[in-house]
């Protein structure tokens, strides 16, 4: 940004780009680098501000050259920030967040200028007018590049599933959301959307992918029900649900429109060993939030660790598509799981019942199914969820990181 090299957070979730000034004196932004004022910037007379559920940041709307890789914008709106506020910057290292979500649900107005996303996407033709991202398991392996794919993933389209971006009765995309249609467990037991959706026009939960929130999170009638189901769970007095360690579960998330496809989460990926090796209570990937504001489920980290993902922007005759690859063997991570975590003591989950895809109807044991409650949608709130999931999500933060493929 104006020639000065800053780390900033990839989010799908929102889609602003800011980051800190050198006005930014607080500890929360502390030992960060930090943008300093150059000729090419120039100043507007608008405020920024974000408040979310957990901290908050706020500064003044700017214009600045703005390189990506080798793709360049200038000038490019974002937002200088001399305030943040619970936000652990300077834990993790990173200078700001750069959006790369829908105009719509953008903090800077869109009459102060495109968001970089759309700037970005302005380079490429209609077949590479899309960003390809992939959470690894580790610093090296995660992936974020433009107009391509990374061959270290995918050479090809061959095996990705496309789904337009679920937009609801406005019929203009907000976030990378797609309808869910079931969470299947360990293959059978599942859950089935029974009421219908809160979203405007949704027959189906919809689902936001967010690589901003860490976990999945859904509405706490669900996500309770599917604890309970797994069974050998707890909830803290903090509300976080934790499963003993040993517990070995295959998570399935049934997502897209007529053409659903189950998509298959490593186990270790919904229990989280962490902090003192000795407790035998791990972290549960799947946590309730009731304020989820933009969709129904936000599918954080957890599920886009197990997933290849590409965004596509609009074309001449395409809405904005979502393409998802699974990229976890079911067998092999299940077997990798219990190899590490040992035999589970405890009696296999009750349940069963089958996912049909394509529209039929689910078949579910009765234990199995419960009802979706669904919220509606609002910018702010939504961007709470994500920096409450930030926030917690720093003991994380060195297995998030992703470096640029371009
Ligand atoms: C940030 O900038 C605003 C507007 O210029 C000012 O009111 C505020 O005091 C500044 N905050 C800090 C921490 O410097
Ligand atoms: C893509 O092609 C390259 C070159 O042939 C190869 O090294 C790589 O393994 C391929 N990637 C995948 C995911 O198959
Ligand atoms: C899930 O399925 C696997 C493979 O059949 C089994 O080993 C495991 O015990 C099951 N987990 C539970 C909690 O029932």
């Amino acid at each position: 940004i104006g020639g000065q090299e800053m780390e900033v957070i990839f989010d799908t979730g929102s889609s602003d780009l800011w980051v800190v000034s050198s006005n930014c004196t607080q500890a929360d932004c502390d030992g960060v680098a930090k943008y300093s004022q150059t000729p090419t910037l120039s100043l507007s007379n608008h405020s920024f501000s974000l408040s979310y559920l957990v901290g908050s940041v706020s500064g003044v709307v700017g214009f600045e050259t703005v390189a990506v890789g080798p793709y360049q914008i200038s000038p490019q709106v974002f937002a200088l920030a001399n305030e943040t506020r619970g936000l652990n910057l300077s834990v993790a290292g990173d200078s700001g967040i750069l959006g790369l979500s829908f105009p719509l649900s953008a903090a800077i107005p869109p009459t102060s200028g495109k968001t970089l996303l759309e700037n970005l996407f302005s380079y490429f033709d209609d077949a590479h007018r899309f960003f390809a991202f992939h959470l690894g398991g580790d610093l090296y392996d995660s992936s974020l590049s433009l107009g391509q794919l990374d061959p270290a993933l995918a050479n090809s389209t061959d095996g990705f599933t496309y789904t337009p971006v679920y937009t609801g009765r406005k019929g203009v995309p907000d976030y990378w959301k797609l309808p869910l249609h079931a969470i299947t467990l360990n293959g059978s037991a599942s859950f089935s959307s029974l009421a219908p959706s809160r979203v405007p026009g949704s027959a189906t939960p919809i689902a936001v992918l967010d690589s901003g929130t860490t976990f999945v999170l859904g509405p706490s009638a669900d996500v309770d029900a599917f604890w309970n189901l797994v069974g050998a769970s707890r909830k803290t007095d903090g509300g976080q649900w934790q499963v003993k360690c040993s517990r070995a579960v295959t998570v399935g998330f049934v997502l897209g429109n007529d053409d659903t496809r189950e998509y298959i989460v490593d186990p270790h990926d919904i229990s989280w060993k962490e902090g003192d090796a000795a407790d035998e209570w791990c972290t549960g990937g799947i946590q309730t939030n009731d304020h989820i504001n933009s969709g129904d489920w936000i599918l954080g980290d957890t599920f886009l660790r197990n997933v290849y993902v590409t965004h596509h922007g609009a074309t001449t005759n395409k809405p904005p598509l979502i393409g998802l690859l699974n990229l976890t063997d079911p067998a092999s991570s299940l077997q990798r799981f219990q190899d590490e975590r040992g035999n589970d003591p405890l009696s296999p989950i009750q349940g069963s019942g089958e996912v049909h895809r394509h529209g039929e109807r689910l078949r579910l044991s009765a234990g199995a199914i419960c009802g979706i409650v669904v919220v509606g949608a609002f910018l702010v709130g939504a961007f709470g969820v994500w920096v409450f999931q930030l926030y917690m999500s720093r003991r994380q933060r060195s297995q998030e990181k992703v470096s640029a493929v371009m």
